[in-house]
């Protein structure tokens, strides 16, 4: 089969498209073929020798962690799924999910059904930066209704996921972006919107529960000041994440990093939404994943509206 690896951590010219040996099929696992990955920003941090780099096992290494397609055969012990059936999941995370490949070896305790209504671009788009969104507000912030929630990157892959979970539960949704999403972002159901390149949050919102924080570093830091009491700050980005935890407890605000894991009855909880209705995924760009190398180059502008998938 083909698929995409680095042979060396680096820039994107080290992706680089191989002919490689298809995966063996494993107990509890499925052999997947993929119809659509898609893109993180882990993706290219990794790529660089950041990111999930450390729990790689080295180079050569097959980047990428969520993907749809379609069953092709069933390892011993499963009985959930069956060849043909279309599925979505993230794979393995932080460990090699390997989705950036025709055929995929997937666990299958970490896909659910496709929803019919969403496409294999979108269905691939969907897993980790659904579950991140799901695990920040439910698992870490404990999110419920009435409460306020500002969602910063919130035209993001995590964040345009994040504004409608949040709304969905019944919150009031602040969301930060630049001017040109807010009014993509009020049609999400973003209560407010607010430009970071003209306002300082603190000026403009007081009071909040619950913050998600796609962006890190001093805007994090900042953005803190806008807590109430008991207010709680998840924040993603993991290279800051420890530097803005040690800000905010010398000013009383309590903040804390997580890193997103597979789980397929949340995942199934977000594939009901999106079958309801009730959870758009935006999928900005699709490109053929032998243009891979764009791909990372469109996502690491941070310019993104939704994701970014790659096709097979
Ligand atoms: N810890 C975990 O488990 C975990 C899981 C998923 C993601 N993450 C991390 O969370 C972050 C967000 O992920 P993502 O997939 O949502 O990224 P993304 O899709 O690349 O985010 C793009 C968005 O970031 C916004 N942005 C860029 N610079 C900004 C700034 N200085 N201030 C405010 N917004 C800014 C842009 O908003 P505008 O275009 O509106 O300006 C754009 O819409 C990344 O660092 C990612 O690695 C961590």
């Amino acid at each position: 089969m083909r698929a995409i690896q680095i042979h060396s951590f680096g820039g994107p010219e080290v992706l680089q498209l191989d002919e490689v040996t298809p995966p063996l099929l494993e107990v509890g696992h499925v052999i997947v073929h993929t119809r659509a990955a898609g893109v993180n920003p882990i993706d290219w941090k990794t790529r660089e020798g950041g990111g999930a780099a450390s729990f790689s096992g080295g180079v050569p290494l097959i980047l990428g962690w969520e993907m749809s397609g379609e069953i092709e055969s069933v390892g011993t012990g499963i009985s959930i799924f069956n060849p043909g059936d279309a599925v979505m999941g993230l794979l393995n995370f932080p460990q090699p999910g390997r989705c950036y490949a025709e055929q995929v070896n997937a666990n299958a305790a970490h896909l659910v059904l496709k929803p019919k209504n969403l496409s294999f671009a979108e269905a691939a788009a969907l897993p980790l930066a659904g579950l991140t969104a799901w695990q920040a507000l439910y698992d870490h912030a404990h999110l419920q209704a009435g409460q306020r929630v500002v969602i910063s990157a919130a035209a993001g892959g995590v964040g345009h996921l994040a504004v409608q979970i949040a709304k969905a539960a019944g919150a009031e949704v602040i969301a930060v972006a630049s001017q040109a999403n807010h009014d993509y972002l009020r049609q999400l159901g973003a209560d407010a919107v607010i430009d970071y390149h003209s306002t300082e949050l603190s000026d403009a919102v007081q009071d909040v529960d619950i913050i998600l924080d796609g962006v890190g570093g001093l805007s994090a830091v900042q953005a803190c000041r806008c807590l109430n009491h008991n207010g709680i700050m998840v924040t993603l980005p993991s290279a800051t994440a420890q530097q803005v935890i040690d800000a905010a407890s010398q000013t009383g605000h309590r903040v804390t990093g997580m890193r997103v894991v597979p789980n397929a009855d949340q995942l199934q909880e977000l594939a009901d939404l999106a079958e309801q209705g009730k959870l758009r995924v935006e999928v900005a760009a699709r490109f053929p994943f032998t243009e891979v190398a764009a791909a990372h180059q469109a996502s690491q502008s941070g310019k993104t509206r939704g994701k970014i998938v790659l096709e097979f």
